[in-house]
């Protein structure tokens, strides 16, 4: 809850104005924070008429469309939520390098996955493990983690696992009438709520203009654990049936190769980073707390 989040938060300092490359659905729920919170902020869609769009950036059109230089101006602080491109590229850093060296931002942000730990066989993954991505996705997304971290720019790599919140949880699945779930013993994933990931980063900027700039950090909840759990729990909060559980060796067969990559690859995102070492405090340390949230949204929205 936005409201919750804003009461936690310490606003950036006066003069401060945020540019957001990619408001989509962590990119918006940052720019509404980092706005309520009385910042200046910008926010890049690939179409002007998407919701939150101040400003076009896309790097996919014939003709990639830019924002101008000038429109930039003032610009202190910069997030990009823009995925790489199909062949490994930097979408920002391949058209908007030289237009971010010149504005000279006290800091950026790049939003990363923990994808690039690879398979951990159910273990820690911290950010001091050598990255070890086996899905080419996550090989594309490391080289992209290079290419900031070598643009000159004072970049911390922000690495998320799965990405939920209202709107996009175990509650659409099982809404949705998810009838199965899959069941792999031993499996785990990790998430994060939107939420978090705002008042995470709001707290990781404050901590480098003190001097505390680790340049990686995991974005994650307190609570790894199977999927089988959260969809069980969603399902309880909506007071409908759980669904019948489903072997992994039996769904497996009929899997996307997309879906099949998620199973294949096996850890526990350590936040300790994070949480012990900057002292970030969790709106939402568990799956409870953030789909009981989640469904909080959903009635408010229903009603309203
Ligand atoms: N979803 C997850 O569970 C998850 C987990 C770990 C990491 N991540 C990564 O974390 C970041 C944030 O995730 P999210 O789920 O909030 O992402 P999202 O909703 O998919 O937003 C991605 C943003 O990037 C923009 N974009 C994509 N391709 C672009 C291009 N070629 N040129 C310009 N803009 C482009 C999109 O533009 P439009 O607004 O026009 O669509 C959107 O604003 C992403 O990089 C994502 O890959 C996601």
């Amino acid at each position: 809850m936005l409201n919750a989040l804003i009461e936690k938060c310490k606003p950036l300092p006066s003069g401060s104005k945020l540019l957001v490359l990619g408001g989509g659905f962590s990119g918006q729920h940052i720019a509404s924070l980092i706005r309520a919170l009385g910042t200046k902020t910008l926010c890049s869609r690939r179409k002007i008429d998407s919701p939150g769009a101040d400003i076009v950036f896309n790097s996919n059109s014939n003709t990639p469309q830019l924002p101008a230089t000038e429109v930039l101006k003032g610009i202190t602080h910069v997030i990009s939520s823009i995925p790489p491109a199909e062949n490994g590229e930097d979408p920002v850093l391949k058209y908007l390098n030289k237009t971010l060296q010149e504005i000279n931002p006290k800091w950026v942000g790049y939003l990363s996955t923990t994808g690039v730990y690879g398979d951990c066989k159910g273990e820690w993954a911290k950010e001091s493990d050598l990255p070890q991505p086996q899905q080419p996705r996550s090989q594309r997304r490391l080289a992209c983690e290079k290419a900031w971290q070598t643009s000159g720019l004072p970049v911390q790599i922000l690495r998320l696992p799965g990405i939920y919140g209202p709107g996009r949880s175990a509650l659409e699945s099982i809404s949705k009438g998810k009838n199965k779930m899959v069941y792999k013993p031993g499996q785990i994933f990790s998430r994060i709520h939107v939420d978090d990931i705002a008042g995470a980063i709001l707290h990781i900027i404050h901590k480098a203009a003190e001097g505390e700039f680790p340049g990686i950090i995991n974005i994650a909840d307190n609570m790894p654990t199977e999927n089988t759990e959260v969809l069980r729990y969603a399902a309880e909060l909506l007071g409908r049936e759980i669904p019948a559980t489903e072997h992994f060796d039996v769904a497996s067969k009929t899997m996307s190769p997309m879906a099949l990559s998620f199973w294949q690859e096996n850890r526990r995102v350590s936040n300790h980073l994070l949480c012990k070492s900057l002292g970030y405090s969790l709106l939402h340390p568990d799956y409870q707390s953030g789909l009981k949230d989640c469904l909080l949204e959903k009635k408010l929205n229903e009603t309203s």
